[in-house]
């Protein structure tokens, strides 16, 4: 048996926020953040919640498909609407689904992946046939908007997958890990702290930069060697969009020229565990990734976390 990606979908909030309206709220330029990041503009969503936009990439990605067949949702959030009920459980509620298993995971921008991750599990060890994988947030929200060095870089969004067992393989294989101690580069404090509310993101941008493009190549290199698989297999990378100097050292380093490189962080900037999802819907629909053909997704976040996965599509 195996696991399919049947469809995908996406959202992103309508207001775009571009780096000239940016240069109004901070001491920042349209130069230094498209040279430093490659973003150009963002989402931002004013009225959305994260379940909200979590919400419509679902319906999209189920398209014709029934949400009361759907039997597990697992979204992948460091922006929830509440502590409790999940984000997955209030997306339930407005698909109109009953009974699938639902809750959230945690790990920042690589959240999608180990969504993926823990639903490829479910699927293969418990008899369960169809689920949703989305990514969502609302990074907006826990952005200070007075900081220069973090607010250029974040956006808002969400993008899910549909997924069926199948007698065709379309997830090949999943590299994934963490390292609890470096924690402190990129964060976000919250309840169980000592620190005062409000809580925002903290980020050393450029240590974290470091170790993000040697843990990504690492991860994409261990993907590559469980699935038996070299990087010219690979019809098209699919990295996390955080940064693209970080996307193109990456690319560099595993030998894959631009074409066979999806960037869509321009438009986007940094939308955290909804990013590959996003990229993957837009990829597919655009037909920059066709039928039948290799995807390598890789990513990086708070934790530190990261993973890497082989779909075929
Ligand atoms: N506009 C103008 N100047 C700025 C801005 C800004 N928006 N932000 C910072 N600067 C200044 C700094 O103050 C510094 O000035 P100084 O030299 O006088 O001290 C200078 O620019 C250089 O700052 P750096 O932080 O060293 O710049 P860097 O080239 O590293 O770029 C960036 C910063 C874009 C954040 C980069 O480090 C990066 O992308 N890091 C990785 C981000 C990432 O991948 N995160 C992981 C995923 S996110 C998640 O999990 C939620």
């Amino acid at each position: 048996m195996g696991i399919k990606i049947v469809s995908t979908g996406s959202y992103l909030p309508d207001k775009v926020l571009t780096n000239f309206d940016l240069e109004r709220m901070v001491d920042t330029s349209d130069e230094w953040i498209t040279t430093r990041t490659g973003i150009r503009e963002r989402r931002i969503s004013e009225v959305e919640t994260t379940s909200d936009m979590a919400t419509e990439a679902a319906v999209r990605a189920l398209g014709e498909s029934s949400p009361e067949e759907v039997e597990l949702i697992v979204v992948a959030t460091a922006t929830p609407d509440a502590f409790f009920p999940s984000t997955a459980c209030k997306v339930q509620a407005k698909i109109e689904n009953k009974g699938a298993i639902a809750f959230d995971v945690s790990a920042a921008c690589t959240g999608f992946i180990y969504g993926l991750y823990v639903a490829d599990s479910i699927m293969r060890s418990k008899g369960v046939s169809k689920a949703l994988v989305i990514g969502a947030e609302r990074f907006s929200k826990i952005v200070n908007w007075k900081d220069r060095s973090t607010c250029i870089l974040f956006g808002d969004g969400a993008g899910a997958v549909y997924l069926e067992t199948s007698d065709e393989e379309g997830i090949l294989g999943f590299d994934l890990g963490a390292d609890g101690s470096y924690g402190e580069l990129l964060a976000v404090p919250s309840v169980g702290s000592n620190e005062e509310f409000p809580y925002y993101v903290r980020m050393k941008g450029n240590e974290v930069f470091k170790v993000a493009v040697r843990t990504m190549v690492d991860s994409a290199l261990r993907v590559l060697e469980k699935t038996g698989l070299s990087p010219k297999d690979i019809s098209l990378l699919i990295p996390h969009q955080a940064n693209l100097r970080i996307i193109r050292a990456i690319a560099e380093r595993l030998g894959l020229p631009e074409e066979k490189v999806f960037v869509n962080l321009d438009r986007y900037g940094n939308t955290s565990a909804a990013s590959i999802p996003i990229a993957l819907d837009e990829a597919l629909r655009s037909g920059r990734l066709k039928k039948g053909e290799l995807a390598l997704l890789v990513a990086f976040g708070g934790g530190f976390t990261w993973g890497s996965c082989v779909i075929k599509v």
